[in-house]
């Protein structure tokens, strides 16, 4: 089934897509943590498609004043970010470095609304109410606050200990809940992200039936669509040391990581470094018994924007380090103009602030509207 097709006909709730048009009058949303500059992962199981969506969106409703053009929003989580304590000045600087890697990758802000959640303060006014109706039951079976606290993922909160529980606090445990506010509050019909964050919009397709239940609009119709997940084609790239692992930026061996900005001398020390496999023979793309090499395809082919296998018969390598080296001037050769445009964005952080700033005031307007909405259904107005 080809990508437009299977957005238009949809009935599950997590889409597959490579290239995706949406809907007219459709709303895809997604926000990233201002954890600094983007590594790989970031790119290739998110953001990369944000840019996919939108050009496509340009080519499929080239007048931008017709009405029903899918609205684009990509937000900043800098609320999110606090869940882990951040020094203040240097939280400042993250966040206009990830604007600033979000416009190097090709998000055009006058196509797509970027802002900061903590510039919204309908994001906390709604996760307020959505904590009312979310089961204690629902987050404590989460796994990212088991695994941010260094808890086992089978524990729970009746069985952590005191010590445990008096280290987590509320705004790490209830994070999901802002979450689904993130998602809810502009009425979002498509959320694309990595596979990790599949139980967060789990959550958020629950509660948004639980609100709707309970609240519901005027007329009796459900204030909030149900959102659906959009994947993109490798929903998970794996850290180059243990490709048993997603790679993450908290990850303390820095290796494990490529960021947009790296050096192609940076880009081929880390995958020449990158864990594989001694298997001797033919290099094959498994991604089952060959993760390592898998993982190396398959960020060649989400730059190339082709399969793993097409990647291998190109590189056609002898061996082991002809593969890597292969991937790594893939890798150095795609990133080369986000490099450039960033370096070029980050001496101009006023431009940069200046975008947020104004995509945040849009946000606004479009938050305070489903707020009014919201507020009206609970009677609170
Ligand atoms: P964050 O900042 O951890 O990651 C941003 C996006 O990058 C994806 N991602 C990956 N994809 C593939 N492989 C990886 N190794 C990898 N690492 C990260 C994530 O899946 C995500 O799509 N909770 C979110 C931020 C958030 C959000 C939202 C997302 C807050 N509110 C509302 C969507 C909608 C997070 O921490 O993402």
């Amino acid at each position: 089934m080809s990508a437009a097709a299977a957005v238009r006909s949809a009935k599950s709730t997590v889409l597959e897509l490579a290239t995706t048009v949406l809907p007219a009058k459709s709303t895809a949303f997604s926000m990233i943590q201002p954890t600094g500059v983007f590594h790989l992962g970031n790119y290739l199981g998110a953001v990369k498609s944000w840019v996919d969506i939108q050009n496509q969106t340009a080519t499929a409703f080239p007048n931008s004043n017709d009405p029903s053009v899918p609205r684009l929003l990509f937000g900043i989580a800098d609320l999110h970010a606090l869940t882990i304590p951040k020094d203040p000045k240097s939280l400042r600087f993250t966040r206009s470095q990830a604007v600033a890697s979000m416009l190097a990758t090709g998000i055009d802000p006058s196509r797509c609304i970027v802002f900061q959640q903590s510039q919204v303060p309908e994001h906390t006014q709604l996760y307020w109410l959505l904590s009312t109706v979310t089961g204690m039951g629902y987050l404590n079976r989460m796994t990212q606050w088991k695994s941010k606290a260094q808890l086992d993922e089978s524990t729970s909160l009746t069985d952590a200990s005191e010590s445990a529980l008096s280290k987590l606090h509320l705004g790490l445990f209830a994070y999901p809940c802002l979450q689904a506010a993130d998602i809810l509050l502009y009425k979002s019909t498509y959320v694309p992200v990595g596979e990790d964050q599949s139980q967060h919009l789990e959550l958020t397709r629950h509660i948004c039936a639980t609100f709707n239940k309970k609240y519901p609009g005027a007329d009796k119709k459900p204030i909030f669509p149900e959102p659906k997940t959009i994947f993109a084609p490798f929903k998970k790239i794996s850290s180059l040391r243990d490709p048993s692992k997603k790679m993450s930026k908290s990850d303390p061996d820095q290796t494990a990581c490529i960021y947009i900005p790296d050096s192609p001398a940076r880009i081929q020390k880390a995958i020449r470094r990158a864990v594989t496999d001694s298997q001797q023979g033919p290099i094959t793309y498994d991604p089952v018994t060959r993760q390592g090499i898998a993982n190396l395809l398959e960020m060649a082919s989400g730059i190339l924007q082709t399969t793993p296998q097409q990647v291998l018969k190109d590189i056609a390598p002898k061996d082991h380090k002809e593969l890597k080296d292969g991937v790594a001037q893939i890798i150095a050769e795609g990133l080369a103009p986000v490099r450039t445009e960033y370096e070029r964005l980050m001496k101009d952080l006023d431009y940069v602030d200046d975008v947020a700033r104004r995509g945040s005031l849009r946000a606004r307007e479009i938050a305070a509207i489903t707020m009014a909405e919201v507020n009206r259904a609970v009677g609170l107005n």
